[in-house]
């Protein structure tokens, strides 16, 4: 067992021994300690972060910042932020961080130029931006996926509301033709122009939805160098690009040492400098950068990156709870569960560890989630009787721009409420005093289901404002978490070798579906299905 795998059995031993003891009664934990809502709660900038709903104590956060230190976790932090290659399976540095180091900070020498490279690439999206709008482009299409799509569709839906008179965004990710048809329908082919964002340029959905556009383009009567002038690039290939017709001009080019579920800081915000204006997107940045310093700079003890980490590898590790919910309690953020679930599920959903171990420990947990108070009508019902604890993550805004009288705070008071329920539960006695015939064996049995067990646990991320600079922090927040859970897990977060199989598979597969191959080498199911399709369709 190497040194690296010791700690980590002793960080899981740690947990779980917390999990059966000291952490097993989250209410006894608050009724034994009355400072316990202001201890565990941090403020952030532009944020207020509470995680005294977590069973978090003094003794575990600070053996497990003990072993942080002992599996050097500050030297990870300092890898990451410096360049140095922490994707180790792709020999790749991930320079996330780097793209938000504003403008005239110092950095390293060895990051100096690439540093530069990405402010010249800020100046480039800005000018490529005002000379779309210049030329009457009013919609932007997006065509991307994954990390080429949920960032910058966050984003746009968080701030919409802000965006530049007369510009507007439209994204289009899955290869299913019905989502292409749902925007280029309302499309005038000559007020529009779109985004082909893919980091590889490779992908199917991507390169189909970007020939099918032209085609369509085509169809409108648009001539070949009207339809290359409303192409525009975001890739980290840039003669892929050029080989797709794309002019020189409109190819912006991002570093492979950037991910893509790590990449809306990169020229894959494009669409967002162009709706919403560089001003704003450098708001973003800055929001995530001062995350960044938080994270690099803090202590563990009072670290939001480090505490979040803790927190999702005692539920894994320690409980042993399968998923984690995301409940926002903000329609803007409503993209933010979908996002997450990419960050978190893509980068550490892994089974095998760094050094080729295979894991011993549960790692990524299911992540999904929705919207407050819409969900509270649908899957709490599980979330506060279910067999399953599930932890939820509710966030929200604590100023809106709207003047709906009384809607925010009876918003906000369902998110508090559902907390508080989660925490508090109803004994048995107490669902029975409810009942106006205790004695009566049918009211006993209908107490019996209305008991809550409580001591579910949550944590509350309240923003000030939702604006480009809390958004910003809030993504880097998260990532921060994904990665200091994953380093201590021993898991390379920025690799991603489990979409690949599928993606062999579908290549073999598609002439077999349209008929250009005869079925070979296939299980008996999936012929089944094929042969299905085919006599069906
Ligand atoms: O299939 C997974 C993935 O590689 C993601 O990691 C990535 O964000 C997405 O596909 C899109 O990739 P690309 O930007 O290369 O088109």
């Amino acid at each position: 067992m190497s040194d690296f795998s010791k700690l980590r059995t002793e960080l899981v031993q740690l947990l779980r021994l917390h999990a059966l003891g000291a952490g097993a009664d989250l209410r006894a934990m608050f009724a034994r300690d009355p400072g316990r809502a202001q201890r565990f709660a941090l403020e952030l900038p532009g944020a207020w972060l509470d995680l005294s709903k977590q069973a978090l104590s003094d003794e575990l956060v600070y053996a497990a910042a003990q072993l942080a230190e002992r599996m050097q976790l500050r030297d990870a932090l300092k890898a990451l932020f410096e360049g140095h290659t922490v994707n180790a399976s792709e020999g790749r540095a991930a320079l996330h961080t780097l793209l938000r180091v504003p403008e005239g900070t110092p950095v390293t020498e060895a990051l100096r130029d690439r540093h530069d490279d990405m402010q010249s690439a800020l100046r480039r999206m800005a000018a490529l931006g005002e000379k779309l709008a210049g030329e009457g482009i009013e919609t932007l299409v997006n065509l991307g996926i994954g990390g080429s799509d949920l960032g910058p569709r966050l984003v746009y839906e968080a701030l919409g509301a802000q965006a530049l008179h007369g510009r507007r965004l439209r994204f289009v990710a899955n290869v299913d033709g019905n989502a292409l048809d749902a925007v280029l329908r309302h499309l005038d082919p000559r007020r529009s122009a779109f985004v082909l964002a893919s980091k590889s340029f490779s992908t199917q959905e991507t390169r189909m939805n970007a020939e099918s556009a032209m085609h369509w383009m085509r169809a409108h009567g648009l001539s070949e160098p009207e339809i290359s002038q409303r192409l525009v690039a975001v890739t980290a290939k840039p003669d892929a690009a050029r080989a797709m017709g794309v002019p020189e001009t409109h190819i912006l080019a991002f570093s492979e040492a950037v991910g893509g579920r790590y990449s809306v800081w990169s020229a894959i915000g494009f669409p967002l400098v162009y709706a919403l204006g560089i001003a704003r997107f450098r708001e973003l940045l800055d929001g995530a950068h001062q995350i960044d310093q938080h994270v690099l700079h803090q202590p563990w003890e009072s670290n939001a990156g480090f505490l979040l980490a803790l927190i999702e590898l005692l539920h894994r590790c320690g409980f042993g709870h399968p998923s984690h919910a995301v409940v926002v309690y903000d329609e803007r953020l409503a993209r933010l569960p979908e996002y997450l679930q990419q960050l978190e599920m893509e980068s550490n959903g892994k089974s095998v560890d760094v050094s080729g171990e295979t894991m011993s420990y549960p790692t990524a947990p299911v992540v999904w989630g929705g919207v407050g108070t819409s969900v509270q009508h649908a899957f709490f019902q599980a979330l506060h009787q279910g067999t399953d604890v599930v932890p939820v993550s509710f966030i929200a805004a604590a100023r809106v721009e709207h003047d709906f009288d009384g809607h925010h705070d009876a918003l906000i008071a369902n998110m508090a409420a559902q907390g508080a329920a989660l925490l508090r539960g109803r004994s048995y006695p107490e669902a029975l005093a409810q009942e106006s015939n205790p004695a009566d064996p049918a009211a006993q049995a209908r107490a019996r289901q209305r008991v809550f067990p409580g001591n579910r646990p949550s944590t509350t991320l309240l923003l000030e404002q939702l604006d480009a600079h809390s958004v910003g922090a809030l993504i880097a927040l998260m990532e921060h978490k994904v990665y200091l859970s994953g380093r201590m897990l021993g898991i390379n977060s920025f690799d991603q070798w489990g979409v690949e199989l599928g993606k062999e598979i579908c290549v073999q597969l598609l002439p077999m579906v349209t008929g250009e191959a005869a079925m070979s080498g296939l299980d008996s199911s999936t012929e089944a299905l094929l042969r299905r399709y085919r006599s069906t369709r």
